[in-house]
């Protein structure tokens, strides 16, 4: 079964590069994922197609008016009913891999991407089932943005990754951690060695230095991740008291 994907957007072909390329797009050739555009403007009715308007109340720029945007959504919503309606903006629900895995249970999901100075509100609290942010910065259209949600929840649906458990032991996936340091060939690189005990062929302590890694790293960098884990590992054994 395919996961649907659509994408409500006046700039689809700059989406249709990256989403058809590499992992996400040999996962759509083999039909596990799709992922359909639907462009405002065809919900216009006037000459000039426009899908933008002046701020009310004034204030500079322009902002995407709910009509052609919310019928684009309504449009999706007929031919995919089971669809869960995302839209993308700074003041949105936090994104993260947690996120992630949940939408890969949807099934089906739709990501609604802003231009110019954002969108009409009435879209935000009537149009749409939640409103998800992919970080504490702007960008200049959901199109980005849409792209990140779209890639992290294919790579979690079954046989999109090559290697059945490629996403097993990765940041934020099995632990709130932090992947430990990583090396490939070669041994030595501008002076610089690999940990030994990564070639020793003790698999025990390849597990061990990994794990002590990942929370070393988590505290050092993430406190906000670290603290979570804590949290998560005092939950587990008070369940086993
Ligand atoms: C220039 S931004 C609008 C920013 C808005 N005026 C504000 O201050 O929050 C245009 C569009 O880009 C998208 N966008 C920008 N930053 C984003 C973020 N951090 N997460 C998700 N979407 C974002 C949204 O769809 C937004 O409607």
């Amino acid at each position: 079964v395919s996961y649907q994907f659509d994408v409500v957007t006046i700039f689809g072909p700059l989406m249709t590069g990256y989403l058809g390329g590499s992992i996400l797009g040999r996962a759509a050739n083999a039909g596990r994922i799709s992922v359909r555009y639907e462009n405002p403007r065809d919900h216009t009715h006037d000459v000039h197609k426009s899908v933008d308007d002046g701020t009310y109340g004034g204030g500079a720029g322009m902002l995407m008016t709910p009509g052609p945007l919310g019928d684009a959504i309504d449009a999706v919503r007929a031919r995919q009913p089971d669809t869960r309606v995302v839209l993308l903006g700074p003041a949105g629900r936090r994104f993260d891999q947690q996120i992630a895995e949940e939408y890969a249970q949807c099934g089906a999901l739709t990501l609604v991407c802003g231009r110019y100075e954002g969108v009409d509100e009435r879209i935000a609290a009537h149009a749409v089932d939640e409103e998800l942010s992919v970080g504490d910065f702007v960008i200049t259209g959901g199109e980005l943005a849409a792209m990140t949600v779209i890639d992290a929840v294919s790579r979690l649906l079954p046989g999109v990754l090559g290697h059945a458990d490629a996403a097993v032991g990765e940041s934020f996936t099995d632990l709130p951690l932090l992947e430990q340091p990583q090396y490939t060939r070669p041994r030595q690189w501008r002076g610089h060695g690999v940990p030994d005990v990564l070639l020793s062929g003790n698999h025990g302590a390849v597990d061990a230095w990994r794990l002590e890694q990942r929370i070393a790293r988590t505290k050092a960098r993430r406190p906000d991740l670290y603290a979570k884990y804590l949290a998560q590992i005092s939950a587990k054994e008070s369940d086993k008291a």
